[in-house]
C-alpha cells in the first residue's frame, strides 16, 4: 500500500516537473524592410541555444526553441556584410560569425531579456536601452497568465539621439544610439560600485530620460526595474517582433 502511494506520488510529481519544464519558444520576426542577423546569448549557468545567430530578411519570421529555467537575451544585427570571407555588422556584431556562439554582442544594441522558469511561478522578461538602442522591437507573451504585457520599444531612437550619443555606420547615417554609460562609462550613469549600485544612488540622468521618454515600455537604465520588468506565468511562447 505505501509503496503504491510512494510510486503514485512519484508519477504525480514526474507529470509535474514534466510540465513545469516544458521550456518555451520564441519566435522571431523580421518587421523591418531590411535583413537583419537576430543574436542570442545565455546568461552564466543556462545552455546556449541551438540557434544562437542567423539571418533573417525583411518580413520571415523564425522560431528558436528556449529550454526551461533559462535566461539571457536577445538581439539583432544590422548592415552585415560578407567581405572577403569575413563577415561583420554595422551594430550588436558578435564576432564575425553569423552563429554568435556564446559570444556577447557590440554596444550599442537594444536587447530583449529573459528569465524563463527560474522564478517558479513566474517569467520575467523586458526590452532593455541599458546598453544603448540600435533596432526598434516588442516582447508580446502568448499563453500565459497573469498580466503578460507587451514589453516595447517601438521608436526608432536613431533618428532622435542626441549628438553626443549618436553612433554611425561607414556611410555616415546614424545607425545605433549609445547609452550615457557606453558613452561616458561614469559609475553615475552604469550605477557602479562603490557609491551608485542602488536604485537610491543611481537615479535617472537627463539621458536616461531620453530614452524613457522614447520608449516608456523599456528600460533605461540599469535601475529603471519599475517600468522594465514584465511578468507572464506559462506563457507558451513569446513573440519577439523587429520593427512592430
Ligand atoms: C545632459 O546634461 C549635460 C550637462 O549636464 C549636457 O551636456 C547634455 O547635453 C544633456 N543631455 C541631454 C540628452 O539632455
Amino acid at each position: 500500500m505505501a509503496i503504491t502511494r510512494v510510486v503514485a506520488l512519484c508519477l504525480v510529481s514526474f507529470a509535474f516537473l514534466v510540465s513545469v519544464m516544458e521550456g518555451v519558444q520564441v519566435t522571431i520576426t523580421n518587421n523591418c524592410d531590411y535583413t537583419v542577423w537576430p543574436g542570442s546569448q545565455a546568461n552564466q549557468g543556462s545552455p546556449q541555444l541551438s540557434k544562437t545567430g542567423f539571418e533573417l530578411a525583411s518580413k520571415k519570421t523564425e522560431s528558436v526553441d528556449v529550454p526551461a529555467a533559462w535566461s539571457g537575451k536577445f538581439w539583432a544585427r544590422t548592415g552585415c556584410s560578407n567581405n572577403n570571407g569575413v563577415f561583420s555588422c554595422a551594430t550588436a556584431d558578435c564576432g564575425n560569425h553569423v552563429e554568435c556562439g556564446g559570444a556577447g554582442e557590440a554596444t550599442p544594441a537594444s536587447l530583449m531579456e529573459f528569465t524563463v522558469d527560474t522564478n517558479g511561478d513566474h517569467d520575467t522578461y523586458d526590452v532593455s536601452n541599458v546598453d544603448g538602442f540600435n533596432i526598434p522591437s516588442s516582447i508580446t507573451p502568448q499563453g500565459g497568465t497573469g498580466t503578460c504585457k507587451i514589453a516595447s520599444c517601438p521608436a526608432n531612437i536613431n533618428a532622435a539621439c542626441p549628438s553626443d550619443l549618436q553612433f554611425k555606420g561607414s556611410d555616415g547615417s546614424v545607425v545605433g544610439c549609445k547609452s550615457a554609460c557606453v558613452q561616458y562609462g561614469k559609475p553615475e550613469y552604469c550605477c557602479a560600485a562603490p557609491d551608485h549600485n542602488t536604485p537610491a544612488t543611481c537615479p535617472p540622468s537627463n539621458y536616461s530620460q531620453f530614452f524613457s521618454k522614447q520608449c516608456p515600455n523599456a528600460y533605461s537604465y540599469a535601475y529603471d526595474d519599475n517600468k522594465g520588468t514584465f511578468t507572464c506565468s506559462k506563457p507558451t511562447s513569446y513573440a519577439i517582433k523587429l520593427c512592430p
